[in-house]
């Protein structure tokens, strides 16, 4: 093959690339070009370079240079109309490419915690209820955590082994000392009735501690929603009825409500309040009427005014509402498993 002819098979090649790679409009229009001009068995380009070797010896220095020039000229054109469409990786390509039309991967969206959603639907209906939201210090003292709640020194309650003591304890050390991770939210009772003069409605939602062994339905670290509302002629029935109105705003349809005999030191009468719903009976805390002397201890008079609190765990409401069966499942930071609520 004469040189010029060879020339020639050269420059209509090249002009034939620039008319279709013109013409592009997708990925697969594309690769079909690539595999078409460059292909390495059978690309048009493989072609020219089998034609070379026809080509006489004197004249093969510049068929060869020309040759060159050509593919630099179409893997040019490849690159740019890679770069056109989007920046496809075609060039580098030696298998099929990928299919864009297939539906990418969602990217995961962060949520809010289930204990965190259910806190902030509490504060919403109880809010609706008139109650208003208090907060109070985890780390606590002997006065909020026992002395003011009339829980006596000897009390079972105090013990070191029931309470995560942040330093031994020191009966002559002040009660207004830190002194242990508060082990119930009927610690914010007392807060609030020292500063505020009844009538008072309010909650108070936190982290609470007790070394407990963790199972399905224990963890040593756990939430509460306290309640307390003081005035006068605050009644057993009202505690009731507040109590029957968020288990009917929370849990749904007419739930029923049971309160059972109990003791809490702070409260009398106390009682177990359980919730009838789904076909089972529950317990999911504790409540009575404030105790007198509690009432005295923060400076209200009891003969003016009564008053009723509650102490709730949340977790239990968390795991009713979204049906987790164990409790441990909320901390293991499982993110596969919190992303389902
Ligand atoms: C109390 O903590 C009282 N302070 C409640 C109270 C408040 C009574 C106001 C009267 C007036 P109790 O120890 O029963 O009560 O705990 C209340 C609720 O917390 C339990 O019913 C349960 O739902 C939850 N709870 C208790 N221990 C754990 C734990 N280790 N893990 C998860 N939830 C717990």
């Amino acid at each position: 093959m004469s040189l010029q002819v060879f020339l020639e098979t050269l420059d209509s090649l090249e002009r034939q690339a620039k008319e279709q790679f013109a013409g592009v409009v997708d990925a697969n229009d594309l690769e079909r070009l690539r595999v078409e001009f460059l292909g390495a068995k059978n690309g048009l380009l493989k072609a020219a370079q089998k034609q070379l070797g026809a080509v006489p010896v004197a004249d093969k220095p510049a068929a060869g240079k020309r040759f060159n020039e050509v593919r630099e000229a179409i893997e040019s054109l490849l690159e740019e109309t890679s770069n056109r469409l989007g920046g496809l990786p075609v060039a580098k390509l030696t298998g099929p490419l990928p299919d864009c039309t297939l539906p990418g991967l969602p990217p995961h969206l962060g949520h809010l915690h289930p204990i965190t959603q259910t806190i902030e639907l509490l504060k919403e209906i109880m809010g609706r209820l008139g109650f208003t939201v208090t907060e109070g210090p985890e780390v606590e003292d002997i006065w909020h955590n026992f002395v003011a709640l009339n829980i006596p020194d000897d009390h079972v309650a105090r013990d070191p082994a029931d309470n995560f003591y942040l330093q031994p304890i020191d009966k002559k050390k002040s009660d207004e000392a830190p002194a242990l991770l508060r082990s119930q939210t009927s610690t914010v009772q007392i807060r609030v009735m020292e500063t505020t003069k009844p009538p008072i409605r309010i909650i108070s939602l936190g982290r609470v501690y007790r070394p407990d062994e963790a199972d399905a339905t224990h963890y040593p670290m756990f939430h509460q929603m306290e309640g307390l509302w003081v005035d006068q002629h605050v009644t057993m029935a009202q505690l009731k009825s507040v109590l029957r109105m968020f288990a009917t705003s929370y849990l749904g349809g007419d739930v029923q409500i049971r309160f059972r005999p109990s003791f809490f030191p702070f409260t009398e009468p106390s009682v177990e309040v359980d919730f009838f719903w789904n076909g089972h009976w529950m317990e999911f805390g504790g409540a009575g009427m404030v105790d007198p002397n509690v009432l005295t201890s923060v400076g209200i008079d009891p003969d003016r005014y009564s008053g009723f609190a509650f102490g709730l765990g949340v977790e239990r409401l968390c795991m009713r509402r979204f049906g987790i069966t164990d409790i441990r499942d909320l901390y293991r930071n499982d993110v596969r498993f919190l992303r389902q609520f």
